[in-house]
Formats: C-alpha cells, structure tokens, sequence
C-alpha cells in the first residue's frame, strides 16, 4: 500500500479535512505572527498548509507542531505569493515580460526560488497567467500582458524556474499557475466583478497560459474570485473538472483564492456555506483558503448528500501526492542552504532585469543626456522614493535594499550636481511645491521628472477608472515644462498611464514601472547611455480611458475605421489608434528590416513555414532588437484577429551591421478554434507580417496559402 493510501486509511474525516484547509498566518514589521488557534489547529491536524509565514526558526518551529505534535505527522506546506522576487525584488511581471526574454524570466525565478526555499517556502502563489486588456485593472502589473502566446512562453519560463528539473530537489519551488481563469477580463476593470466573455475568448486568449502551465508541469492552480459567464470559477466544474482535470489530464492541486469558497454564497450560487463547500469541492478545487469552509462545513455537506467521501478523499489524495512530490514526509524542514555570493548574483540579475525592462516610450534626442550635462533636476513625487520602487507584492523585499533614482544617478555621475525635490505628492491637491520646483528646474541643464503611481496603486483590490497621472503631477509637469528647462519625463507605474499632452510636450518619456531593489542604478544607466533601453510594450497604450479594452488582435468589423467615411469603426472625440502599440519600444538605435521572404507559397498539413527578414542597425551605437513574426488568417469560416503573435526573435546588431533573422512556423500556429473549441485548419490565404511593434503601417507582409492535402 502506498504511503498516500495507508493515511488515507488512518486519518478520520476531520484530519482528512485538515489536509485541505490552507491557513493564513501574519509576518508582521516586528516577526512572525502564528496566531495562537492556529498553533492550536495545527496540533488537533486541522491544517494543511500555512502562508505568509517565512524564516527558518519560525517555520521549523511550526512545521515540528505538524511534524512532532499531531496524531500522524504529516508534515505543512508553507506557501508565499513570490510575484516578481522573495527578498531581492526584481521588475514587476508586466515590466519584465517587456524583455520578451523568457530565459531572463526564468532566471528570475530560479533565484526567487532559491532565496524563498532557504527561508522555509515550498509553494508559491505565482505565476500570475492573467492575460488583461485593461489598464484600470490594478492586477495588470502582476501578470503577462494582453497577448495569449507570450503569457503561454511566460507561464512556461517561469515554471522551469521556479520548479527546475524536479520538486524533490531543494531550492526549488512549486508553483501556482492562477487565477484560473479570465480574471484579466472583469468588468469594467473592477477587481472581483463579474467576467463575461465568449467561449471562444476563453478557449483563443484566457485558456492558453494556463495550458501552456499544465504542459510545463505547474504543481498547482488557483481558481479566479470572479464568476466566468455566471459562474463563480471557484464552483466552475466544467473549466476545473472538466477542462483542468478532465482535458488537460491535470493532476496537481487545485486552490481556491483568499475566502473565495465562503464567497459563493454573495455571489448568489450557494444558500450557505455548506452548500458553498460542497459545491467548491465537486468542482475540482482541493485546498479551501482562508475560508474555514470544508473544515467545519463538509461534514454536514456529507451527511446532506451534497458531496461524497470519495470527493473529499481525492482532494486529500492530491494534497498528500504534492507534499510527496515535494519529499516533505521525508524531508519536512527542507530549507536550502544559502550559497557564498548568492546574493550579490541576484542584485546583478536584478540590475540587468531591470535595465531590459525600461521602456523608452519616446525621445526627441535628449537621450542618452549628453556628456557635457553638470547639472540636474530630479523633480517629482517619486524623485526620491524607495519603497514605491518596488511596487506590489514585495514579499521579504525591504525598502532599504532599494536605489533610489537620486542614488543611481549619483553613483552613475559622480562629477554632476544633483538636486532634487518632489513639487507635489502623488496624490492630494497641495500644489505650494511648484513654484520651487520651478526654480529648481530653472537651475538645471536638465530636469528628470519622477512622475508615476505609489506601490500600492497596483496589484490586488488597486483598481483605477482614471489611469492618468494622479493628484496635481500634471500640474506640476506642465509648471516645469512651462520653464523651458528640457525635461526627461520617468513613469514609474504598474500599468500603463494615459497622458498624451506628456508625450506632447516632454522631451523623453520613459515606462520605469516599478523595477525593484535596483531601479535607482537602472534608470541611471539608461538615461546616460551606458545602457542601450531594449523593453518592448506587453500591453497596448491608450491615449484615453475611453478606448479600453484596447489590444492588438482585435478583429476586423464591416466597416474599419476610415477618416474619410463618417460611418465607419471610429470615435468623434479621440482618435482609434492607441498612444503606443503593442511591441512599441524605441532604443538608441535606429534598426531597419528589408526583405521578408518565405519557404513556400503554398503549404499544408505538416509543412513548415520558414519566414527570413534582414535587420541592420542603421546607426552607430550597439543594439538588441526585438522582431515580431504576426499571422492574419485572411479568410475564415470565423473571422481572425487581424494579426496574432506567432513567434519573436532578439537579435544583437553591432552598429552598421546586418543579420538575417529566421522564424519557423509549424503548420499548428496556422489552426484555430473550431465550432467545438477544438484546433481546426481551414485551407486559404495567410499574411505573414513582421515588424518592430503591431503597428500596422510598419510591418514587412509575405502572403501564402494552405492548400488541403
Ligand atoms: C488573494 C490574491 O487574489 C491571490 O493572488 C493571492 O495569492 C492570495 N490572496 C494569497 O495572498
């Protein structure tokens, strides 16, 4: 009998319920907080897992309550949302996906993993899959971005990192593909609210990542808040059961989120928590967060009939198997063992991450400053900020690891005179500070405006209808601009912010987002040249908060926006076109591609499709480009996007040099989504278009077609 088998055998249903139960504990300013009924519940075996706890004497000591003090020893799981880093904190997700270099993403991973595994944490609640078109949505910054394949090569490169080769080994992490699904999508921006999508949305732009997740091997899911279509995905049987389990043969652990199966009931599909229990658990979802609901309310659902032992018995079976996985039974107090000069490899892996994850959004050739520049302005509620730096989900970071902006720069340019101060704060309407900003700025050779967002204005529950520049930084910008001093505008956000007078009137506006420990040294490095910006837009930005959702792929309509038909696609009052597209992202380079050319200009089933273009580097100074390959299905029983991402390539271009880039499309990146969600190839005409961003008037376009066998 396995080990799984004879505790299942053993346990009584209350210590089967246990195993389910995944409990919140508090680390605090001043150390770990493990409330007494919890040291409590773990002894009576009423606990399976713990989050928010870390450090190595306090999870052993709590892990021995498990371990030593209940009736059959089977060991915690200790868990952590590890969103962008543990305790060195790199670029937030939707910063560092701008890299568009998954070996970068992984690399980030693997040293979060390392850093939280020596601490105690075996699973984390990361990655955040959530593909979102919407920037009032707080949790933008924690996930992908608004495109289906680069949030599957995102989920794939950060479960290599975060799991490595085995569970078993340590300094790896299990990870937790969430929140399934479609929470990207909720109304109107608004955290938790409702989700309605099509099926066939589902299946061509939220299901992916998390494909691509289960593929990789992801040890976990956690279900969305939201309902999906009238369904709360925490009792959604026919996308956890049936999609996760059923279809993808997942076999992993199925979670819910924070006290979402006790909110079954607001949302209107339970009369009460035992029939919220029980309808999370025959929907597939194994461990109850938070809530307390399986663990008091099961029983009862047993006895009504709602739910079977056999259910219950399952869920245990997958939490026990995960443990296994993970060696707990034999090796509960798994922590890995720091290594010499670890930590100073992850600040460099940070610096790096967060130099490729800044994006030049626009330059009028005040960047890279020039040489001769003695004097500067740092200028803005974020010109000295160190804790914002790091943005949402911090986890063991600390503000004290962190460079300010003033601080990278000082370090960058010893010889130049530096002054800083912040006009107005983020938010709030006192606008005194401007007028001394102003003479400030009078005084320098150049002025760094530190505009943005604080921490918290992203991530969970940080939902904005506005996303503008908060407060009074218009005002202030605006003062300053108004000086004439020339102005390099910095945006530290964590999603993109609508502003089209700064694109206007700033001389450079560069996304910093939130970059982590090494923001300060980051943007220094790239405002004076010593690092050429290579980050590429994961996310379409708007000109105004009228025209969300905004995307790339949206599909054509009868009667595409034309200027010179009043009936057509368009808005009276702001233009269709976003500030920026998707991709967008200048350096200080200038890269030209010629000569797109195919393999074949017909092709069917089996084919491969090799597409080759030329890029030179036009100018004088060293180059990453990134290239995008999109596909348009011309003609389709359902009509395509306009243009889907298929494939990108990097390529380093000395300067006046030329390199032939070459992508490979298996015939399935030509298939869609049938009548049955199932992939279909209908024969026809494809475009291939290659260009620098999704915009369209700069793409390089190969036609061909598929001809039926
Ligand atoms: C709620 C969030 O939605 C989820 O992403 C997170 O993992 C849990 N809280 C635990 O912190």
């Amino acid at each position: 009998m396995s080990r799984i088998e004879s505790l299942l055998r053993a346990m009584t249903l209350e210590e089967k319920l246990g195993q389910l139960n995944l409990v919140t504990a508090g680390q605090a300013a001043t150390g770990p907080i493990v409330p007494g009924e919890t040291t409590q519940d773990i002894r009576a075996g009423q606990v399976g897992g713990v989050f928010n706890l870390w450090g190595r004497d306090v999870v052993a000591r709590t892990q021995r309550l498990a371990v030593e003090e209940t009736r059959l020893g089977v060991p915690l799981i200790f868990g952590l949302d590890i969103l962008h880093g543990y305790r060195t904190i790199f670029p937030v997700p939707l910063a560092e996906v701008g890299a568009f270099d998954p070996l970068l993403w992984e690399r980030t991973a693997c040293a979060s993993a390392l850093e939280a595994t020596c601490e105690g944490i075996h699973l984390t609640f990361a990655p955040m899959l959530d593909v979102s078109r919407d920037p009032r949505w707080g949790r933008i910054a924690e996930g992908p971005g608004e495109d289906p394949f680069v949030g599957s090569k995102f989920a794939q490169a950060k479960i290599r990192g975060f799991q490595g080769e085995r569970l078993s080994d340590r300094g790896v992490l299990a990870a937790t593909a969430k929140h399934f699904c479609a929470g990207g999508a909720a109304t109107a921006g608004r955290d938790y609210a409702a989700v309605d999508v099509s099926e066939r949305m589902l299946h061509e732009v939220y299901l992916p990542p998390f494909r691509a997740a289960v593929e990789a091997g992801c040890a976990a899911i956690m279900s969305a808040f939201n309902n999906v279509n009238g369904v709360p995905m925490t009792s959604h049987g026919k996308l956890l059961n049936g999609y996760l389990r059923r279809k993808l043969d997942f076999d992993g652990v199925i979670m819910s989120d924070y006290t979402a199966v006790t909110e079954l009931v607001e949302h209107g599909v339970a009369a009460d928590l035992v029939e919220a229990a029980a309808l999370a658990l025959t929907a597939g979802v194994d461990m109850d967060m938070v809530s307390g609901a399986y663990l008091r309310c099961l029983p009862e659902a047993l006895a009504r009939g709602l739910v079977a032992e056999a259910d219950i018995d399952a869920a245990v079976a997958r939490v026990l198997r995960l443990k296994e996985r993970l060696r707990l039974f034999d090796d509960p107090y798994r922590f890995a063992a720091p290594a010499e000069g670890v930590q100073e490899a992850h600040r460099q892996l940070a610096l790096d991450a967060a130099r490729r994850a800044i994006t030049l959004l626009s330059n009028r050739g005040i960047l890279p400053l020039a040489a001769d520049v003695r004097r500067i302005a740092v200028i803005g509620p974020l010109a000295d900020a160190r804790a914002d730096m790091l943005g949402p989900w911090s986890a063991a970071g600390a503000a004290e690891n962190c460079a300010t902006i003033p601080e990278g720069l000082k370090a960058a340019l010893p010889a130049c005179d530096l002054i800083h101060c912040t006009g107005v704060s983020i938010e709030g309407d006192d606008e005194r500070g401007i007028e001394l900003a102003c003479t400030l700025a009078r005084s320098a050779d150049v002025v760094v405006l530190c505009l943005g967002e604080s921490a918290g204005m992203s991530g969970e529950a940080a939902c904005r209808a506005t996303p503008g520049l908060p407060g009074k930084q218009r005002q202030l910008a605006e003062s300053i601009m108004a000086t004439g001093a020339p102005a390099v505008a910095l945006l530290s956000c964590g999603r993109p912010l609508t502003a089209p007078w700064l694109f206007e009137q700033a001389q450079a506006v560069l996304a910093t987002w939130f970059l982590g420990d090494m923001a300060g040294h980051a943007i220094a490095d790239v405002l004076t040249g010593l690092f050429n910006p290579c980050a590429r837009l994961a996310v379409t930005w708007p000109r105004d908060v009228g025209q969300v959702p905004i995307f790339y792929a949206s599909r054509s309509t009868g009667r595409p926006p034309d200027a010179n038909n009043f009936y057509s696609s368009k808005y009276l009052d702001c233009p269709v076109e976003p500030q920026f597209p998707f991709g967008h992202g200048l350096s200080f380079a200038r890269v030209t591609l010629t000569n797109l050319r195919i393999n074949r200009l017909e092709f069917t089933l089996g084919d491969e499709v090799e597409a080759r273009v030329d890029a030179r580097n036009e100018s004088e100074v060293a180059t990453e480009e990134t290239i995008f390959l999109f596909l348009h299905d011309v003609t389709a029983r359902v009509a395509r996007p306009l243009m889907e991402l298929k494939a990108w390539a990097k390529v380093a271009l000395a300067p006046g040099k030329s390199k032939t880039v070459a992508f490979t499309l298996t015939t399935e990146s030509f298939s869609f989504p049938g009548d049955d969600m199932e992939p279909m190839f209908e024969p026809g005409a494809f475009d291939i278009l290659v260009g620098l961003s999704a915009d369209r008037k700069n793409l390089l376009t190969a036609s061909l077609r598929m001809i039926s066998t």
